[in-house]
């Protein structure tokens, strides 16, 4: 994403911006359980791109949201995807060394502490959301929708779900529609609640609530296809975690299953359905719709 350099140092700004919001909405490392407190820092506070809590505050400010109501969703998708990383590394599952330019928090703090920090991190995500109920409690209903879309998308209809079936069919070839399925959950559930939270904290309307989730599910799709071009044509150094991850598991991926040169294009139809979809939307706001852009080449 360094195509364009003031692009690169606004995105950069922002990112620092959310990260100071997460360490805020940390929580304290104190009492005799605080080795968790600590490896949740570790996990949460190790860099990545931070692209969720970033597409939940532009949809927001797309839909002209002015309030703080948005940063304990923020914080707390963040925490969610993060715990997706964490167990997604476990021996169990994927079984990788390194996740966002460092040890794996299991192989830090060991896959007890890793399975529990993954734990901690979900739980704490919906306390810390929930505290948008006392400090705006005004916008209690929106709050509440909100809940129900970050529930459900992180959950065995969303993101769960397409561990579920990610994990089930290792090592077995799959369809194309079969592996689509896969990534609109395992991947595009998250970026979709990101977007959709933004909105409906930002007061759209149902009709654009929905646009806003097809627009969301699109970018989803060409995000985790771009992850399994990079799983091959990536460095570690670059991508902080190991490339041939998906050789190694034995995954069907749309690499294998098309060739590098049509999930490329796959990546650049759905990133430009997205953009399309994203112009009819009521309001403005040249970043995001920038960011969208930038992400089709991304190389981290
Ligand atoms: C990695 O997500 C897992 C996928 C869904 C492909 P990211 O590529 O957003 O990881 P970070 O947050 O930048 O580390
Ligand atoms: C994982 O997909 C998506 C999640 C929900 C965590 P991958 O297994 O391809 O993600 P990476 O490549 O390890 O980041
Ligand atoms: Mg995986
Ligand atoms: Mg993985
Ligand atoms: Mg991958």
């Amino acid at each position: 994403m360094s195509l364009n350099k003031g692009f690169e140092t606004l995105r950069q700004s922002k990112v620092r911006k959310i990260e100071d919001i997460l360490q805020r909405y940390l929580p304290k490392q104190k009492g005799r359980q605080k080795l968790i407190m600590e490896a949740m820092a570790y996990s949460l506070m190790a860099g990545g791109k931070r692209l969720r809590p970033m597409l939940m505050r532009e949809t927001y400010r797309l839909f002209d949201g002015k309030s703080e109501v948005i940063y304990p969703f923020m914080a707390a998708i963040e925490m969610i995807h993060t715990y997706s990383l964490v167990h997604d590394d476990l021996p169990a599952m994927d079984n990788d060394d390194y996740r966002r330019g460092r040890k794996t928090t299991h192989v830090v703090y060991g896959e007890d502490m890793g399975i529990l920090a993954g734990d901690a991190l979900l739980n704490y995500a919906f306390e810390t959301a929930f505290r948008a109920f006392v400090t705006e409690p005004e916008e209690s209903l929106t709050i509440g929708r909100a809940l129900g879309v970050l529930g459900e998308k992180a959950g065995i209809y969303g993101m769960i779900g397409g561990q579920v079936i990610d994990v089930k069919e290792t090592g077995h070839k799959l369809e194309k529609e079969a592996l689509d399925s896969i990534y609109e959950l395992k991947t595009s559930a998250l970026i979709e609640a990101s977007m959709m939270i933004g909105a409906i904290l930002g007061g759209a309307s149902e009709e654009a609530v929905k646009t806003v989730e097809h627009i969301a599910g699109r970018v989803g799709l060409a995000f985790q296809i771009q992850d399994d071009i990079l799983d091959v044509t990536g460095t570690n150094e670059t991508l902080g975690k190991p490339v041939h991850s998906d050789e190694k598991n034995e995954k069907t991926t749309y690499v294998t299953l098309l060739g590098l040169e049509e999930a490329k294009k796959k990546v650049e139809e759905n990133s430009r359905e997205a953009i399309r979809l994203f112009k009819k939307l009521p309001g403005e706001n040249p970043y995001l719709e920038e960011l969208l852009i930038q992400l089709i080449h991304r190389d981290r």
